[in-house]
C-alpha cells in the first residue's frame, strides 16, 4: 500500500512538470499535514519557494500547480489560502476505501522494505561484575525497540550485547578473590552479583591504595590474555555470574540479544594497531599509540587523541570499539550500525567514527551511527540514586513498579468491586508496571534526560502504558459485550465515515505506516509513542460520541471496524515497543 502523502507527492510532482516544464521534475512539493485541521488535512508549501526560480507570484504558482494537478479521487477541490499555500481536504469516500484496504492487510497498511539491509545494532551492553544500572536499562529498552522495528520493516537485524567482559578490572578481581574467597574462582555459584559487584569495589580501593596489589593484578591480566587455564575458569565463573542475573532482567523485559562481549575481538586488537601503522596514521605519544582527528581537544584546548595501544601495550575500549566495527562489516556483512549508549559517549564514537573514516574502513554504502540518549534523573532532578546514594539497582527498580502498579490495581478493583483471581491480579500487575517502565522511557525524545516517577508513569490518564493499555480494553470491552467476533465481522465489513469522530479517528489510523517509516530513518521510538497515544484519545472521542453497539447497520459493522482496527494498531504499535497487551485490566 501506498500512503497517503506518497501518493499526493506523486501527483504534486507530475502537477509541476505539467505547469513549469521538465526542469521541475524531483523538486520537493513541500507536502505536510496541515498545520491546523480547520485548513484541510495536508498543506503544499511548494509555491512560496518556486518564487524566485520562476518570478511570479506565490499565489500564481500555486493556482497553476492546482490547476494540473489531478487529485479528485483523493481530495475535495483544493483552496489557496494566505501567501500561496494549497490546502487540501481529504474524501471521505477516499478515506473509507483506505481504511478498508489497511483493515484488510495483517500488517496494518506496512509494507516491508524491497531491499533489507543488514543491521548490527549494539545495545544494553552491560559490564561483567558490576551492576547492570539505569544507563543500561534505557539502552536495553531503546535498542530493543529500535530491534524490533526495523525487523518488522524487513531488516536483517543482528541484536548485539557488547558486553565489558575483559580488561583490567578482571585482574583486580580475580588477585582480590585469590585472597579472600578462592572458592569463587572455582566453583559456581559461590557469589551472586551483589557480591561480585562488593569483592569489586574492595579490589578497586586495595588495587588504589596497594602497589603490591596493583602489580599482581597487571600480572593477572596478561595470564587472561595469556590463556593461563586457572585465571580463564575464574573469568568463565565471573561471566557466568553476571550473565545469569542480567538474564533475569532481560526475561522479565522479554529482549532478546546475541552476547558477544569485548573479549570475543581480543585476538583481532593486534591487527587493528598494525593496519592504523602501516596507513601512517599511528603517533607515538610518551610510548601510547595514538590517532590525532581534527576536532577533539582536551579541556585545555590541546589535541586529544585516540589511543589504541597504551604504553605497557594493553588495548582501550576504543581499540575493541575499531576491531568490532570492522568485524560487523567484514564478517558480519552489516550495512547500518547502530550504537545505543548515554550521550556520555557521544565523544567516544564520534572519535573512533572518525578514526574508522580517516582510515578508510567505512564503505559509502554504509551507515554508522551512535544512537544517544540523556540521563534518568529522580524526582528531585538529580541523577537518579537511593536514600544511601548508591546507583539504583535495576531489579529493585522494577519489581517496585510492579509493587506498585499491583498495588493502583488493588484499589481499582476494590472500587470497582471486582473480584479477581490471584493469576490475574499478578499478571496484569506485572504487564501494567513492566510497560510503564519501558513505555516511560521511549515516550521522551531519547536525547533529552527524564525524571523518573512512578505515580506519573502509572497513571491512568496521561501519555503513559496504562491509558493506551486501556484504550484497547475498552476495545475488547465491546466485544465481550457485544459477543463480537472480531476476526470474522463478515466479507462486507465496510467503513462508512460521517460523523466528525470517525473522520479524525480514520486519518489517524492511516498515519501508521508513515510515523513507522520515520522512526526507521531518525530511530527516534517517541514518534510512535505519541501516534499511539493520539490514537487513543480520538479513539475516546469517538466512543464517547458515537455508540456503536447501539447502532442500526450498517453503521454498527462499519463501527465495529473502526474499533477493531483501533485495537489492532493499539497491538501491533504497542508491539514495536516491546509492549504486550491485556484483554482486560
Ligand atoms: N559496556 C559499555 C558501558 O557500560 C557500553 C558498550 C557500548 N557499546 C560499544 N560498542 N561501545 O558503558
Amino acid at each position: 500500500m501506498t500512503s497517503t502523502i506518497k501518493q499526493l507527492k506523486a501527483k504534486f510532482d507530475r502537477a509541476i512538470i505539467a505547469a513549469f516544464g521538465a526542469d521541475f521534475a524531483g523538486i520537493d512539493p513541500m507536502l505536510v499535514l496541515a498545520s491546523n485541521p480547520k485548513f484541510g488535512d495536508y498543506q503544499c508549501n511548494a509555491a512560496m519557494s518556486l518564487t524566485k526560480q520562476l518570478k511570479q507570484p506565490p499565489r500564481a504558482i500555486a493556482a497553476a500547480i492546482i490547476e494540473n494537478l489531478e487529485i479528485g479521487d483523493i481530495c475535495e477541490t483544493p483552496s489557496i489560502a494566505g501567501p500561496g499555500f494549497i490546502n487540501l481536504t481529504l474524501k471521505s469516500v477516499y478515506l473509507e476505501g483506505e481504511v478498508n484496504a489497511i483493515a484488510a492487510d495483517p500488517r496494518l497498511g506496512i509494507t516491508p522494505v524491497k531491499t533489507p539491509q543488514k543491521v548490527a545494532i549494539d545495545f544494553s551492553s552491560p559490564n561483567i561484575a558490576k551492576e547492570m544500572h539505569v544507563g543500561h536499562l534505557r539502552s536495553t529498552i531503546i535498542g530493543d525497540c529500535l530491534a524490533r522495528i526495523l525487523e518488522f520493516k524487513g531488516h536483517d537485524v543482528l541484536r548485539l550485547n557488547h558486553v565489558g567482559d575483559w580488561g583490567t578490572q578482571f585482574g583486580m578481581l580475580i588477585t582480590y578473590l585469590r585472597e579472600v574467597y578462592p572458592q569463587a574462582l572455582t566453583t559456581a555459584d559461590a557469589l551472586d552479583l551483589g557480591d561480585l559487584v562488593d569483592f569489586y569495589r574492595q579490589a578497586k580501593k586495595r588495587f588504589d591504595e596497594d602497589e603490591t596489589f596493583k602489580e599482581k593484578s597487571r600480572q593477572e591480566v596478561v595470564r587472561l590474555q595469556s590463556g593461563a587455564e586457572d585465571t580463564r575458569r575464574a573469568w568463565n565463573l565471573l561471566c557466568d555470574q553476571s550473565r545469569r542475573e542480567f538474564q533475569v532482567i532481560y526475561d522479565l523485559l522479554d529482549i532478546k540479544l546475541t552476547e558477544r562481549g569485548e573479549s570475543f575481538y581480543n585476538p583481532l586488537l593486534p591487527a587493528v594497531v598494525e593496519d592504523l601503522t602501516s596507513l601512517g596514521l599511528l603517533v607515538e605519544d610518551n610510548g601510547a599509540k595514538c590517532v590525532f582527528v581534527e576536532g577533539f581537544t582536551n579541556k585545555d584546548g590541546e589535541p586529544l587523541p585516540l589511543i589504541v595501544q597504551k604504553s605497557d601495550g594493553g588495548f582501550n575500549y576504543a581499540t575493541t570499539d575499531l576491531a568490532a566495527f570492522r568485524y560487523r562489516i567484514e564478517k558480519d556483512g552489516a550495512n547500518r550500525l547502530i550504537y545505543v549508549t548515554d550521550s556520555g559517549q557521544a565523544n567516544h564514537f564520534a572519535q573512533f567514527f572518525q578514526v574508522a573514516r580517516k582510515a578508510g574502513w567505512i564503505p559509502e554504502n554504509i551507515e554508522i551511527v551512535h544512537v544517544p540518549f540523556g540521563l534518568v534523573l529522580g524526582e528531585d532532578g538529580k541523577k537518579s540514586k537511593t536514600r544511601s546514594g548508591d546507583t539504583v539497582r535495576l531489579r529493585d527498580l522494577l519489581d517496585e513498579a510492579i509493587v506498585r502498579s499491583r498495588a493502583d490495581l488493588e484499589k481499582r478493583l476494590q472500587e470497582e468491586k471486582r473480584e479477581e483471581t490471584e493469576e490475574f491480579i499478578a499478571n496484569v500487575a506485572k504487564v501494567i508496571g513492566l510497560s510503564a517502565v519501558k513505555y516511560a522511557d521511549l515516550s521522551q525524545n531519547r536525547t533529552s534526560n527524564y525524571t523518573f516517577s512512578y505515580d506519573k508513569m502509572l497513571d491512568l490518564k496521561g501519555n503513559t502504558a496504562p491509558y493506551l493499555l486501556y484504550a484497547y480494553v475498552r476495545v475488547k470491552g465491546i466485544g465481550r459485550k457485544g459477543e463480537i467476533d472480531f476476526a470474522n465481522l463478515g466479507v462486507d465489513a465496510k467503513v462508512i465515515l460521517k460523523e466528525d469522530a470517525e473522520l479524525v479517528l480514520a486519518k489517524h489510523l492511516l498515519q501508521l505506516s508513515e510515523v513507522v517509516g520515520a522512526v526507521e530513518g531518525d530511530l527516534l521510538p517517541n514518534r510512535i509513542c505519541q501516534y499511539l497515544f493520539e490514537l487513543s484519545q480520538k479513539f475516546n472521542q469517538f466512543f464517547e460520541q458515537c455508540p456503536v453497539l447501539k447502532s442500526e447497520e450498517p453503521l454498527r459493522t462499519s463501527r465495529l471496524v473502526l474499533c477493531d482496527l483501533t485495537a489492532r494498531t493499539l497491538k501491533l504499535g504497542l508491539g514495536l515497543l516491546g509492549i504486550g497487551v491485556l484483554e482486560r485490566m
